[in-house]
């Protein structure tokens, strides 16, 4: 993409609507515009960045043997009529009423669909293991939409469903989308930490928030600092081995870390006192084992081994897509802008030039475009008539982790300049040597 061409209006005042760093540089990057309260259109360069963390949740799921489909956002009252939540939802929910006065909804989640089509179809427990998911647009009226797109009232969510014939089978598929989803977040450069949570609405036993620790987030959290130091890595994951996904979750969830809901002074107690930590998360996922709470409430059997009818055992799971993009950028940011981490970067790099229209300046840069474009890569050029400063002042703010300068003085002596965002260290490479690095940057990211 070349930037004279693109759709990135920046803001220079900083909105005086926006309270918290993610929200500001949302703005001020020009990736989303707010239509009404807690309701956003995403323009081009958010646009990227939420398909980019859409495709990380699509692999990651896929890779734990999840299955893609679709559910609409407008869902018929009668559904919700079943299960009882119609009326225990409360004003957060969005009733429509049709022209022929049909009772309607827009989704703020979907177990009861996701239930209705299962019983429609799934009739033996031969048919099970099953888990569906889809990423889809969620209304919830919220009393205090804020932080852009971190509470809003139209936001997209993964959410996934699985249905199990027994409890243990359900709790296998509950350690993996635990599994499933440390990979997903580390994958986007985030820690998120899994702390025992409160069923909700939702309702259930087992449940487990992702949090990300940010002195933004809105939840109270407290945790054994040990917590911090466990990483996933790039550990082989067979996800049909019962063991090694239980040995994950007992790895990661069996140290001192919860949210206010569920803390407990008793037990925090116990945790070294050099360790124990207060602070403050952002929720960027939750899962849940409910059991038969659905499958009882709408009849969602299937014919067991020995022929008689059983409910499902059946549990949901999921990821704040757009609110993952306020989450990243408060946990990666400095004065100057955002700061993306490859694997969800909007463009791989950027490309300035110095001198737009110095006719070496100008060949260096398409030669730099083309030769990373045929690799696969997306660089932004920045090819228009500005002033270095105010070119640079642009790639910070929108913050790609790395940044090709090109100008003529450097071109003399054979090099460009090759930048990292996060650490703002230059070096002078040969232009094919700046390329071959983007390649390595990001064959390991
Ligand atoms: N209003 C919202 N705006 C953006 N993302 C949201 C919103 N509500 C929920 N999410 C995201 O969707 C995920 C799954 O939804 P869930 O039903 O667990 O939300 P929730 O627990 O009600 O969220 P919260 O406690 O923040 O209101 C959450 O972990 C969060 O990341
Ligand atoms: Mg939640």
């Amino acid at each position: 993409m070349r930037l004279s061409r693109y759709f990135l209006p920046v803001l220079k005042e900083t909105p005086a609507e926006a309270q918290i760093a993610s929200h500001r540089l949302m703005l001020r990057a020009g990736m989303i515009k707010q239509n009404a309260a807690g309701i956003y259109s995403w323009l081009p360069l958010g646009f990227k960045v939420l398909k980019r963390i859409e495709q990380i949740v699509n692999e990651e799921q896929q890779r734990a043997g999840h299955i893609p489909m679709l559910m609409p956002t407008i869902q018929p009252a009668d559904l919700w009529r079943e299960s009882g939540r119609y009326d225990a939802y409360g004003p957060e929910m969005l009733r429509i009423r049709d022209r022929h006065d049909r009772d309607m909804l827009f989704g703020p989640t979907n177990e009861e669909m996701i239930t209705d089509i299962f019983r429609s179809y799934v009739s033996s427990y031969k048919d099970l293991p099953l888990t569906l998911y889809h990423i889809q647009w969620k209304f919830r009226d919220e009393m205090r939409p804020r932080f852009g797109v971190m509470r809003g009232r139209e936001f997209y969510m993964k959410d996934g469903y699985n249905f199990d014939l027994t409890k243990e089978d359900a709790l296998h598929a509950y350690n993996r989308h635990l599994v499933s989803y440390l990979r997903t977040y580390e994958r986007m450069g985030l820690k998120a930490i899994p702390m025992r949570a409160d069923g909700g609405p939702i309702g259930g036993d087992y449940t487990h928030e992702f949090l990300v620790l940010a002195d933004t987030g809105e939840s109270e959290v407290f945790y054994d600092s040990a917590v911090t130091d466990l990483s996933f890595g790039d550990r082989q994951i067979d996800y049909d081995d019962v063991e090694q996904c239980a040995g994950i979750l007992d790895e990661f969830t069996s140290r001192y870390a919860r949210t206010d809901e569920t803390h407990d002074a008793d037990e925090f107690a116990k945790v070294p006192e050099d360790r124990r930590r207060t602070a403050r998360g952002i929720e960027v996922g939750q899962i849940f084992y409910f059991g038969t709470k659905y499958s009882d409430a709408m009849g969602a059997t299937v014919q067991g081994p020995d022929g008689k009818p059983v409910p499902v055992h059946m549990g949901s799971h999921g990821i704040g897509v757009s609110r993952l993009l306020g989450a990243i950028i408060e946990a990666s940011h400095d004065d100057n802008g955002i700061i993306w981490p490859e694997g969800v970067t909007p463009f791989h790099c950027g490309i300035v030039n110095l001198k737009q229209g110095d006719a070496d300046a100008d060949k260096a840069c398409e030669d730099l475009y083309n030769a990373l474009t045929a690799k696969g890569f997306e660089p932004l050029y920045d090819d228009r008539k500005e002033r270095a400063g105010a070119k640079f002042a642009t790639m910070d703010l929108i913050g790609l982790p790395w940044r090709i300068t090109v100008g003529p003085r450097g071109l003399k002596n054979g090099v460009v300049e090759l930048t990292s965002r996060r650490t703002g260290e230059s070096e002078e490479l040969a232009p094919d040597v700046a390329l071959s690095r983007i390649v390595e940057i990001y064959g390991k990211a």
